[in-house]
């Protein structure tokens, strides 16, 4: 089977599991599980900034950030089609109560204009208080599209100006950096927060990490508790990210080349409108009418091959560390066959 549904449906590698198996652990609702601390701080480290939580999922990392950073009746600002709003099941207004200004923007980046233009003025009484400014790099759902960094510098000026916090949903952080040779120290001043996935690009089976300062991470580990998410021998877990985070960063451009190949074919191919603009792993293109998604989809399926709907006519693939350069040459094959 080739699955390029997400870069989510990676299996751990034998050397992976090596780590995983021969972890030490400790109770981490105690604090005492030395594989998790390893981890923690090693993010931490990797981010410049002072301490980090493990949590189980990108969406927990991400509503915790917005839990601390928020009070209820606040309001977030985010682009329409961000992870944070769009694919989290309502969490926001759900859990920690917060009003949302949607931005538009090409590929899902916002920026700073727009940022400015929807703070509302905090002497209007009538209007919520916007307290937190979320952006996405990549951008799932605009085709793994990455920020420049000035892009993010200048939104974090209008934050700093307006007093408003600064969140990165990081799920797919390297694939960006990767592709920007940027290091993620030059991330660090930014930021209030940072959520990145090992689960994704990185090949763990699970996991995330909020990172921040002391405070900030003093809180999400309380709102963590709250929530659900505090877990105890997961060290066994936090060695699998440790691993990603030593192995799996170096190797992602693999994986944009790869997602480059396709595209590229795909672009001339009889049955494509478009194809969005591939930029790292995430690779979203609009059929024409001569075949339906679900038509597409099951043509692709008979051979082996899976991948998702993104809506009517539009299709998505994402490459990961499972996809090889031999089910590149199928993929070009079937593709090629249509
Ligand atoms: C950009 C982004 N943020 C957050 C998440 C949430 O991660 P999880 O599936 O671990 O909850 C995803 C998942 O695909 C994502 O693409």
């Amino acid at each position: 089977m080739i699955d390029l549904r997400s870069d989510t449906v990676t299996r751990p590698s034998k050397e992976m599991l090596g780590a995983m198996f021969s972890a030490k652990v400790g109770d981490d609702v105690f604090h005492d599980d030395p594989t998790v601390i390893m981890l923690e701080e090693k993010a931490a480290a990797l981010m410049g900034k002072e301490d980090a939580l493990f949590c189980p999922s990108g969406t927990m990392t991400n509503q915790i950030a917005v839990n601390v950073h928020t009070r209820p009746g606040d309001e977030v600002i985010c682009h329409k089609h961000s992870h944070v709003y769009y694919y989290e099941g309502g969490a926001m207004m759900k859990n920690s109560g917060v009003s949302v200004c949607l931005l538009e923007g090409e590929h899902g980046r916002i920026n700073a204009a727009g940022v400015a233009a929807h703070i509302n003025p905090d002497n209007d009484v009538h209007r919520p208080v916007t307290t937190l400014v979320e952006v996405e790099n990549t951008m799932n759902k605009g085709g793994g599209s990455v920020y420049k960094y000035e892009t993010l510098e200048e939104i974090s000026l209008v934050c700093r100006e307006h007093n408003l916090k600064y969140h990165l949903d990081g799920a797919r952080l390297f694939n960006a950096l990767a592709e920007t040779g940027e290091t993620p120290l030059k991330y660090a001043t930014l930021f209030d927060s940072v959520s990145i996935c090992l689960s994704k690009g990185l090949g763990a089976p699970i996991g995330s990490l909020i990172i921040g300062d002391k405070a900030f991470i003093k809180r999400a580990r309380r709102v963590r508790k709250a929530f659900g998410g505090a877990m105890r021998q997961v060290g066994y877990l936090a060695a699998a990210g440790i691993y990603a985070l030593d192995h799996n960063i170096v190797r992602l451009k693999e994986d944009h080349s790869r997602a480059r190949h396709i595209g590229k074919l795909l672009e001339a191919m009889p049955y494509i409108d478009q194809v969005m603009p591939v930029e790292t792993n995430i690779l979203i293109f609009t059929l024409n009418n001569k075949y339906s998604e679900k038509e597409f989809l099951s043509k692709l399926k008979e051979k082996d091959i899976h991948a998702m709907p993104l809506g009517p006519q539009v299709v998505r693939f994402v490459t990961h560390l499972d996809f090889t350069d031999s089910m590149l040459m199928k993929v070009d094959e079937v593709l090629k066959s249509l």
